[in-house]
């Protein structure tokens, strides 16, 4: 079942939907979009479970947070988007690509990739899911620290948007990412503009990750941004909207 999310729109041009990665909403975007707004309808959704937008039970999968943001598009009239996703956001937007490729016209892939998660990793994740039930979001506030190279900077909104954050969402989208498939054929396939950007100090990610997926779709643009971390979003915004303007219009 797919459910109506909440979103913010702004901006002229061609339609781009960004999807936050985790456990975040739809602010994380704030600092790229006045880069984005004069060239593209930005369309900033909160997934499901997270920001404004309603939670479901977890056992759902990314394909269902990917059908959300298709029903969003439906709804607001756009026959086809570009999507730029972060992280989570980019496991997203790789299942929109394999079910909704109808309705994609490229894809930004920031600080993410398109290989599923090793075994350790998902049992980290479980792990987790575990202790969200037991602590609450404050389980997962240690994430802000991590999502970038400067954690004096950028920490403290981090911190803050991770704690507003409901526990149900964060559980559901945890099992998600533990269950995701292996994305990597999906993005050899596409024929639409694809844009990578990638912080070369990314500790959650590693560029590596970024770099198989350009083997993976060599037509791919790859951005590698020294001294950056996992956000390149809000990290390095004018290089990231950059890439994105040159690489998908
Ligand atoms: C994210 O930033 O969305 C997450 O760190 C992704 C992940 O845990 O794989």
């Amino acid at each position: 079942m797919t459910l109506a999310l909440a979103y913010h729109r702004s901006g002229r041009g061609a339609p781009l939907v960004l999807v936050h990665g985790f456990p975040l909403d739809r602010t994380f975007w704030n600092p790229l979009l006045p880069f984005l707004r004069e060239r593209f309808d930005c369309i900033v959704p909160d997934l499901r479970g997270f920001g404004e937008s309603p939670a479901a039970e977890p056992g759902y999968g990314l394909e269902d947070m990917a059908a959300d943001l298709s029903v969003l598009l439906t709804e607001l009239g756009i026959s086809a988007a570009f999507l730029a996703g972060h992280s989570m956001g980019g496991y997203i937007a790789l299942a929109f690509a394999r079910h909704f490729e109808s309705q994609l016209l490229g894809l930004g892939l920031l600080g993410t990739q398109a290989a599923p998660d090793v075994p350790e990793r998902r049992q980290i994740r479980y792990d987790t899911i575990a202790q969200v039930q037991r602590d609450g979001v404050k389980a997962v506030l240690g994430m802000a620290e991590k999502l970038t190279a400067d954690p004096v900077r950028h920490a403290p909104t981090l911190h803050q948007i991770i704690q507003r954050q409901n526990p149900v969402g964060v559980m559901g989208a945890l099992r998600a990412m533990a269950e995701r498939s292996d994305s990597l054929p999906t993005l050899a396939a596409l024929s639409v503009p694809v844009v990578i950007v990638h912080g070369m100090q990314d500790s959650l990610v590693p560029v590596e990750r970024a770099r198989e997926m350009k083997t993976a779709l060599p037509a791919a643009h790859l951005l590698e941004l020294p001294g950056v971390g996992h956000s390149p979003p809000c990290e390095a915004p004018e290089q990231t909207a950059q890439a994105l303007l040159e690489g998908l219009l």
